[in-house]
């Protein structure tokens, strides 16, 4: 069984769909610690309420990422990780951290892409873009995490047909509960192909 470790920044309702997903049985995994960069973040409820460990660490009180990403990597390996899960986390992860975990970082993304990716384009920013071109469906992405920001290979995607009544709260909350589906299922996929 593989250990795996959520890093999210705000509401963590992904966080939970894989939480539930072990707990139902649906996932073959262990949850080992949770790290994010927002002590007052609803995840960080969610991790303590299911006895998951948590690091809070933040980028900003460190001058040099080197010692930034030094403690994330200790942390790391004290809890013996091997696969990253990003399930909305809004720092950037750094490099030392994704060659370490080469292939195996897996983040989800709210838009098809390479459509409404990279700088710029998050939470409900992406669906204003997506209504604003008329867009007749969006969706939601689960891709490695490479270097490039969204941009690494994509893992799976999830289809939501865009209607005209759509706003970008309506897309938002579709797509959200598309991810929720499609997080777990391609991790359990990514976790296969690992043996
Ligand atoms: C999701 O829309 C995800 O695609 C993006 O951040 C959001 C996180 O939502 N990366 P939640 O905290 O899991 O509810």
């Amino acid at each position: 069984m593989k250990n795996l470790v959520v890093f999210a920044s705000g509401s963590g309702s992904n966080f939970q769909s894989i939480i539930d997903a072990i707990s139902d049985e649906k996932l073959d995994a262990n949850i080992v610690g949770f790290i994010s960069n927002k002590e007052s973040a609803f995840a960080v409820e969610r991790a303590k309420k299911n006895n998951i460990p948590v690091f809070i660490i933040s980028p900003s009180a460190f001058d040099k990422e080197k010692e930034y990403s030094s403690l994330i990597l200790e942390k790391l390996k004290s809890w013996n990780a091997q696969v990253l899960i990003l399930a909305g986390y809004v720092k950037k992860i750094p490099g030392e951290v994704i060659s370490t975990f080469k292939n195996n970082i897996l983040n989800i993304h709210p838009s098809l892409l390479p459509k409404y990716g990279g700088k710029g384009f998050y939470g409900l920013k992406v669906h204003e873009a997506v209504i604003e071109n008329k867009e007749i469906e969006t969706g939601c992405t689960v891709h490695i995490v490479t270097e490039e920001y969204d941009k690494g290979p994509i893992l799976g995607q999830s289809i939501v047909e865009v209607l005209p009544t759509d706003t970008p709260d309506s897309l938002a909350k579709k797509v959200l509960e598309k991810e929720h589906e499609l997080f777990p299922l391609v991790i359990k996929k990514h976790l296969q192909t690992q043996n």
